[in-house]
């Protein structure tokens, strides 16, 4: 009878996808991994892992490397392959000159013009008072492996740890910021940075950056930099919305993840303060843990106010604001001239993004070769930019184990709604 052939042929097809996993000509539903604009394999990766991305008005791509031992921390695209250091060698310092030690106690590099291990990127628009400027995050805390190959990550010391301007106009640095250790602990890491360039943001009239400290060890917050003054203050250490979330076990490519590293016991990712935005019109910054699902935000007046005023601090505690869950945890965020937050979500292969207009969290692009999304940068092309580095597949995660696959790559995808570059804060 025919409906009993129709079983039967379903019974073996059945059969054949329980035994090879393979659901190629299912009459069942799939996920097929896959939505949003269509993705472009812009850049490859075969030689160092990448992690911050930086795309310049003209097209120049510029990316950092956290170190390690590899030979240079900055480095510009120069084809669809290849990368060299930027803005030269000499200013990569080398690996033997990248730690130091002091009665026995590890620390980073203290040199202030040498580029340690920089850790993100960010680019400003040209204004009348400054060129368009790379401006580079170096962490001044590289990681180092003993014998045994335990990895670990030396104390900063003040001068390492840094913000570096450079001009894109003659590839020169132009500015250097360093911070008291009263602002950036030894165990402080600079995880990301935003502008507001805007004169009137502060007296000095250069404007302010944004940064945050992701301390695995401590005291994750905000730290603030008067680019006119190069003072600095913190905002939100230790408060909730900027602490790691504990025993967090996040899925990757649907495996639970724990943390297996040389020297330590099994443990949790934690990871503090890391994703930060600001809004278009400057007035809020979304923030959010990396281990951890919950999106926050807070007036950027909050984090501008200085110690002068003895109720700063509290004040910005009373005025976080907890936008609700995204869906995942999230490491790096971008924001386009819509006003959209974008927030990479290593877990689910994807870009999401919350609308202030409707306080949603939407997806924006999924898709199965966004392999750990690292860090985002927009264009003024209308391109959102992301790093692919396959990070839950590192050595330093896996026992030693290198389990990435070169290349990793630069993805592309155009924005929505013809959204762009904020510039509205040069
Ligand atoms: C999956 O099944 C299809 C047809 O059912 C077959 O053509 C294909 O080779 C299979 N793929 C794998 C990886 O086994
Ligand atoms: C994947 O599935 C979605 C939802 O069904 C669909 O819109 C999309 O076109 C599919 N993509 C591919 C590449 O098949
Ligand atoms: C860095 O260290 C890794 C692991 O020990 C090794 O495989 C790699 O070859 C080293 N790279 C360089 C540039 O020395
Ligand atoms: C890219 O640059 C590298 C390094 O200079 C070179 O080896 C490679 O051949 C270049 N690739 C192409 C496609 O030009
Ligand atoms: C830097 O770290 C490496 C690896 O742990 C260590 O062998 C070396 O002695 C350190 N350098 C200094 C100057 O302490
Ligand atoms: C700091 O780094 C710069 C750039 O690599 C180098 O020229 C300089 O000699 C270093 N300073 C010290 C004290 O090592
Ligand atoms: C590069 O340009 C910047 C900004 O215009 C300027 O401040 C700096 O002096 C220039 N550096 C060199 C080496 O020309
Ligand atoms: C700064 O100036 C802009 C217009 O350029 C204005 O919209 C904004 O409110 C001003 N901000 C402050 C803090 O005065
Ligand atoms: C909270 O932020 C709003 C909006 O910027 C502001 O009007 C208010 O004064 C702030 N509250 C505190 C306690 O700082
Ligand atoms: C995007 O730009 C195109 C071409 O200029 C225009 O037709 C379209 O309406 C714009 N879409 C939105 C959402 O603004």
């Amino acid at each position: 009878m025919k409906l009993n052939i129709l079983a039967s042929s379903l019974l073996s097809l059945a059969t054949a996808q329980v035994t090879f996993q393979n659901s190629t000509g299912t009459i069942l539903r799939t996920d097929n991994g896959t939505y949003g604009p269509e993705i472009e394999e812009y850049h490859y990766y075969y030689d160092q892992w990448p992690i911050g991305l930086a795309v310049s008005s003209t097209g120049r791509l510029f990316v950092c490397y956290t170190r390690g031992n590899y030979t240079f921390t900055l480095g510009e695209a120069t084809n669809q392959t290849a990368e060299e250091p930027y803005p030269s060698a000499d200013l990569n310092l080398p690996v033997s000159q990248l730690n130091t030690s002091y009665n026995g106690i590890p620390f980073g590099s203290s040199n202030s013009t040498g580029f340690i291990s920089v850790q993100a990127l960010y680019i400003t628009p040209e204004n009348d008072r400054r060129p368009e400027t790379l401006w580079v995050v170096d962490t001044g805390r590289p990681t180092i492996t003993n014998a045994q190959g335990a990895p670990s990550m030396p104390y900063g010391q003040p001068g390492g740890p840094k913000i570096i301007g450079i001009a894109l106009s003659n590839d020169s640095v132009y500015a250097t910021y360093t911070f008291p250790p009263s602002v950036h602990f030894p165990d402080s890491y600079m995880n990301d940075i935003r502008f507001d360039l805007r004169s009137n943001i502060t007296e000095g009239g250069q404007g302010v950056a944004y940064i945050v400290d992701s301390s695995d060890e401590g005291r994750p917050g905000f730290i603030m930099l008067d680019l006119a003054t190069g003072e600095s203050w913190r905002r939100l250490t230790q408060h909730p919305s900027t602490l790691r979330v504990n025993n967090d076990v996040p899925s990757y490519q649907g495996h639970p993840f724990y943390q297996h590293t040389i020297g330590q016991p099994i443990s949790h990712l934690q990871e503090g303060l890391d994703g930060i935005q600001i809004s278009p019109n400057g007035e809020t910054c979304y923030y959010s843990p990396l281990t951890g699902n919950y999106l926050y935000s807070i007036p950027t007046r909050n984090l501008l106010a200085r110690d002068t005023d003895p109720l700063a601090e509290q004040a910005a505690h009373n005025n976080v604001s907890n936008l609700g869950q995204r869906g995942g945890n999230a490491n790096g965020f971008e924001g386009d001239s819509n006003g959209l937050i974008y927030q990479l979500v290593p877990e689910h292969n994807a870009i999401y993004y919350y609308d202030p207009k409707d306080l949603q969290i939407k997806g924006f692009v999924r898709d199965s070769r966004i392999i750990w999304p690292d860090s985002a940068a927009i264009g003024e092309d209308g391109y959102f930019y992301m790093n692919i580095n396959q990070l839950p597949y590192q050595p330093n995660w896996n026992g030693g184990v290198d389990g990435r696959m070169h290349p990793g790559a630069v993805l592309r995808a155009r924005l929505l709604g013809n959204g762009t570059k904020i510039t509205s804060l040069a």
